[in-house]
């Protein structure tokens, strides 16, 4: 009997994010040598959302910021949506973390003098998109996301939730394959984390991002 569904997702079940033996020492060589990733092995698929979990320390963020590329790894290799990452040159490297990956911080990494349709704008016009088109998109972004009544507001005139949904918008503007989050929630109230869970949870099923 054929399983279903085999033929026409066979595509879609190639991992968008492929780890094999990551290592991660900070200080290497040094007495405060730290090996904070000991052969990390991950298959992600497109569309799915994990979650990392573990003990304070034990190399949550570290993991994340090898993906995001903001840190390089020790040794080992990732791979995003079959590019291997270690090919790629700085430049190439900047405009493919631009183009594929998201990052959900925690709070308070939006531009403080920007306002929150700014804010979200900015990934677009970093790549090259014109100005008054950057501005609808992030306008019809944010009213999605409820932000309709706040698109010209500062962060610090915004609640914890706003500021995290104006952070998201950000994320998700570019349409990245990989949104990264790290503690997403952690600085809001139990509501608000809430909302913004289920709002992870509705983004993952309407655009199929890998959160
Ligand atoms: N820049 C650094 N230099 C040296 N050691 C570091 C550095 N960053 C992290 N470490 C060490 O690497 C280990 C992993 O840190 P990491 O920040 O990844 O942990 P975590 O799982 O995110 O913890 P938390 O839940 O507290 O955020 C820790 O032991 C930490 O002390
Ligand atoms: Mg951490």
């Amino acid at each position: 009997m054929k399983k279903p569904n085999q033929n026409i997702k066979s595509s879609s079940q190639k991992p968008i994010l492929l780890i094999s033996k990551l290592h991660k020492k900070y200080n290497e060589g040094k007495p405060n040598e730290v090996h904070a990733l000991k052969g990390i092995e991950l298959s992600v698929k497109k569309g799915d959302m994990m979650a990392i979990m573990g003990a304070s320390g034990c190399g949550k963020t570290t993991l994340l910021n090898m993906i995001g590329h903001l840190d390089k790894s020790s040794s080992g290799s990732i791979i995003i949506d079959e590019v291997d990452t270690s090919l790629l040159s700085d430049s190439k490297m900047t405009a493919f973390r631009r183009d594929k990956i998201g990052f959900i911080f925690q709070l308070f990494n939006l531009f403080p003098f920007l306002t929150a349709v700014e804010n979200v704008e900015t990934p677009l016009l970093l790549s090259g998109i014109r100005s008054g088109l950057a501005r609808e998109q992030a306008k019809m972004l944010l009213r999605e996301l409820g932000m309709g009544d706040r698109l010209y507001h500062l962060p610090t005139e915004l609640s914890g939730g706003q500021q995290q949904r104006v952070a998201v918008a950000r994320a998700l503007i570019n349409q990245p394959a990989i949104i990264l989050g790290d503690e997403p929630t952690g600085d809001l109230d139990s509501a608000t984390s809430a909302e913004v869970m289920d709002l992870f949870r509705r983004i993952n099923r309407i655009n199929q991002q890998t959160l």
